[in-house]
């Protein structure tokens, strides 16, 4: 039987700005990451290191902006930009899910269930390879925000920071600089590791979309193009 479909707006350009630019520069850390994770395999030499790191954090300062603003626009912006709808913490979200797993309703206007659980492993991981990400910039090419402090940490003589380069020992107090090496250690791990999630959480994500899509049919895809979801006409929203 053929459902009557209104067109609903749910998504703002902000959302789908902030979602494509995502897609992009996470897509982009993903390969340049995994050339570094295999570097040795590779034959990569030590400048050839230096410069996939340098590309890899330029690119996270796009995935870090991007991620800001969206953590900002979930509280400031208006409708399904806000966290309260697209995380799983809304009063009455343990029974959103069990009329989910019974299929009750047969359309969303924002998130399913699953996908508000989604939406809050992804950004969890996101800040994880944000936050680590920044600090070991600074403990290995000495990059902004964290660089220039380790590089004053590992210094020997304080008013020569600038002689201080990645892969050189020129004006590096040993003790220090393993002391900093230390510090970096639990930041490399909680990236790595976040990593190896996105490289399952990815895929399930695209299948998530794809099995909604097939039951939901509203769109899904399009939807974060243009902003609009097709929703049954006498559903409750
Ligand atoms: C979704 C986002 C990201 C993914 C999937 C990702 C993935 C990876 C992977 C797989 C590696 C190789 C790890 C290794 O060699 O041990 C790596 C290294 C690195 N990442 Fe990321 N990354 C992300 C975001 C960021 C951000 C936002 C920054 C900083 C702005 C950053 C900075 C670095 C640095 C400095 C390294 C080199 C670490 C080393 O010395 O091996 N990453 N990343």
């Amino acid at each position: 039987m053929d459902i009557k479909r209104e067109q609903i707006f749910v998504w703002s350009r902000n959302i789908r700005l902030f979602h494509w630019i995502n897609v992009i520069a996470i897509t982009l850390l993903i390969c340049i990451g995994l050339i570094i994770l295999n570097a040795k395999l590779f034959g990569v030499s030590t400048d050839g290191k230096i410069l996939l790191k340098t590309l890899h954090v330029s690119v996270g300062y796009v995935f870090a902006v991007n991620l800001l603003f969206r953590i900002i626009i979930g509280f400031i912006g208006k409708a399904h930009e806000r966290w309260s709808k697209v995380l799983p913490f809304n009063k009455g979200f343990s029974q959103e899910l069990v009329e989910f797993k019974e299929q009750k309703k047969s359309a969303y206007k924002g998130h399913n269930p699953a996908g508000k659980l989604m939406v809050l492993a992804l950004l969890f991981l996101m800040l994880v390879q944000m936050v680590s990400g920044l600090v070991i910039a600074g403990t290995d090419i000495y990059y902004p925000p964290f660089g220039g402090y380790f590089a004053e940490s590992i210094a020997i003589d304080k008013q020569n920071i600038e002689a201080i380069k990645p892969y050189s020992k020129v004006n590096v107090d040993e003790t220090a600089y393993k002391a900093m090496r230390d510090i970096r250690k639990p930041f490399i791990t909680a990236h790595v590791y976040a990593f190896y999630c996105f490289l399952f959480l990815i895929p399930l994500h695209i299948i998530g979309v794809i099995v909604a899509e097939r039951r939901e049919k509203t769109a899904l895809v399009s939807a974060m193009i243009t902003g609009y979801k097709y929703l049954p006409k006498d559903d409750p929203k």
